[in-house]
């Protein structure tokens, strides 16, 4: 099962290897939160079930914030049960999770991230590592594939990570490339290792 957000290349390279036999796998479905989502056609053109669910009218119909996103989180818990899924993975799903969704699915729920265990978490990790580049030097960061056991962001026991430099005639976009195509090279290996695990 996998949650996705944007552009979904992630997403892409799980079916990639899916479809070319090497992820032992069956991607049972997929759900993004954003109604363009891009991920959502790459699930339709190759037939994977998709959900979309937005949290916009759960913010809509509450006066705490706090207790709508807990209301999401029950829902898209409901919605990702239904597909009976081994393994949850969060592949650019840019919204945090509450326990009353990770509560559902121990040890079963991984991220990728493309920063290093501890550096930049958030959503602006490839920007921040630029930046840290422009202004201190940083020479290397990386990707990185982890648990999520708690509400911790982009946080949690790590299962894989794979530098990527930075190199001295990079710019951000040569720099995004690359990270691009070692997070799809990672989760690709990550996914069948746990998978093969169980
Ligand atoms: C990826 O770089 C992923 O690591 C990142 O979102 C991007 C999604 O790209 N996730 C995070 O920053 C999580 N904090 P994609 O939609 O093309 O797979």
């Amino acid at each position: 099962m996998v949650l996705a957000s944007g552009a979904g290349s992630n997403l892409q390279a799980l079916l990639d290897a899916v479809n070319n036999g090497d992820l032992n796998a069956e991607i049972v479905g997929v759900i993004v939160n954003r109604r363009d989502a891009y991920a959502l056609e790459r699930a339709s053109t190759n037939e994977i079930p998709t959900s979309f669910l937005g949290l916009r009218p759960y913010l809509d119909t509450s006066d705490d914030p706090a207790q709508a996103r807990r209301r999401y989180d029950a829902d898209l818990a409901g919605i990702v049960s239904g597909h009976r899924p081994d393994l949850v993975v969060l592949a650019g799903w840019m919204h945090l999770l509450t326990m009353e969704f990770l509560s559902h699915f121990p040890g079963r729920v991984m991220n990728l991230h493309p920063a290093l265990p501890g550096e930049f978490p958030g959503a602006h990790a490839i920007d921040d590592a630029w930046h840290a580049h422009l202004s201190d030097g940083l020479d290397r960061t990386g990707v990185m594939v982890h648990l999520v056991p708690d509400e911790g962001v982009d946080d949690g026991p790590v299962l894989a990570t794979q530098v990527v430099p930075i190199r001295a005639d990079d710019d951000r976009e040569s720099l995004e490339a690359r990270i691009h195509a070692a997070e799809h090279d990672l989760l690709v290996r990550t996914v069948g290792d746990f998978l093969e695990r169980m």
